[in-house]
């Protein structure tokens, strides 16, 4: 009989479409494997104040196709300090929890491994962020969701720029990652993409649209990470038009690329990580993350998910830039 008989699962940082899908694969992986299972509401605030349930095959019943989380999510500071932790320690121990899956992003992770390390508690990892920033995976829940909520917006954007000659610059997450800036700008078509990767080159930008309306293109789309050097797209338009005189508008996505409906690949994700999760729990694997790589699920310490530098594939902005001249 495996040590573990008793599984936590919770949601933390930024919900990402997609952790719907893992979270019932954890519950009805658990269950099919003879497991008793406990959601913990609200993330790591919800492990500190009790905020648990046991979850049944039906608990998690119609919620595949749901964005958000119906766990909550929550950014808990406290969980960060060692007395808190501690707490949280005996509140899984006084509930006879054995292991926590905790879906979420790097801040999610780094509290995942200190109560690993402080406390022995095992603990597995599953990537949801809509940033696609984690070392280890391909992708992380909610990235293709993102990029698309956020494609069919620019596209929107486009109808309008077209009809009225007009430059935007279009503002897409990622704090300290260019990932979907540059898969969304790509799809989008966009004449030039910003991301906190590369130092942003103002006079470059204003060379760009000056040759694009020399060569007759009237209207732009400039797609704009949130982290990107140069202050965001508010600060690179009036930039431009200092230099330039052109007129602009700024559309800034925000927070609507972390919500809807999610895609077909973000659903088998979280599916497919779900039940790796709950595997790697019951062959006494800890302080690890699920991943996929190259297609096969895969797992990686859970310092390495922070501390290596998950690439960008910076070869997409020459693609864009080809593509859209
Ligand atoms: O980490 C996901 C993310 O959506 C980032 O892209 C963004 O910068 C951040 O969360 C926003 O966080 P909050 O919703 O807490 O303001």
């Amino acid at each position: 009989m495996s040590a573990i008989q008793h599984i936590g699962v919770l949601t933390s940082g930024g919900d990402a479409p997609g952790m719907n899908a893992a979270t019932r694969a954890v519950v009805r992986t658990g269950i099919a494997r003879g497991l008793k299972v406990t959601g913990i509401r609200r993330g790591y605030a919800g492990l500190l104040a009790r905020d648990f349930e046991e979850l049944k095959a039906p608990s998690v019943s119609n919620i595949i196709q749901l964005g958000g989380t119906v766990l909550k999510t929550s950014r808990c500071a406290p969980f960060f300090e060692p007395g808190p932790r501690a707490e949280a320690a005996e509140s899984l121990a006084a509930c006879e929890i054995d292991a926590l899956i905790a879906i979420g992003g790097d801040g999610t992770f780094k509290g995942l491994h200190l109560l690993a390390t402080e406390h022995s508690v095992p603990v597995i990892g599953i990537p949801g962020t809509i940033d696609n920033d984690i070392y280890g995976t391909d992708f992380t829940l909610g990235f293709d969701t993102a990029v698309n909520t956020a494609l069919e917006s620019i596209d929107k954007i486009r109808d309008t720029a077209a009809s009225h000659d007009r430059i935007f610059f279009i503002e897409v997450m990622g704090r300290t990652c260019g990932a979907i800036a540059l898969q969304v700008g790509l799809a989008g078509g966009a004449e030039a993409i910003l991301v906190p990767e590369v130092p942003t080159d103002i006079e470059q930008l204003c060379d760009i649209i000056e040759q694009g309306r020399e060569r007759g293109k009237t209207s732009f789309i400039i797609v704009v990470a949130e982290g990107d050097d140069a202050g965001g797209a508010a600060t690179v338009g009036e930039e431009v038009r200092t230099r330039t005189g052109f007129d602009y508008r700024v559309s800034i996505l925000g927070h609507v690329q972390r919500g809807g409906s999610p895609t077909a690949a973000d659903r088998g994700l979280g599916s497919r990580m779900g039940r790796a999760a709950v595997d790697a729990a019951l062959s006494c694997k800890t302080d690890v993350m699920t991943g996929v790589v190259c297609g096969e699920t895969s797992l990686v310490p859970l310092p390495d998910t922070w501390e290596k530098k998950k690439p960008v594939d910076l070869d997409l902005l020459e693609i864009a830039r080809i593509t859209a001249s």
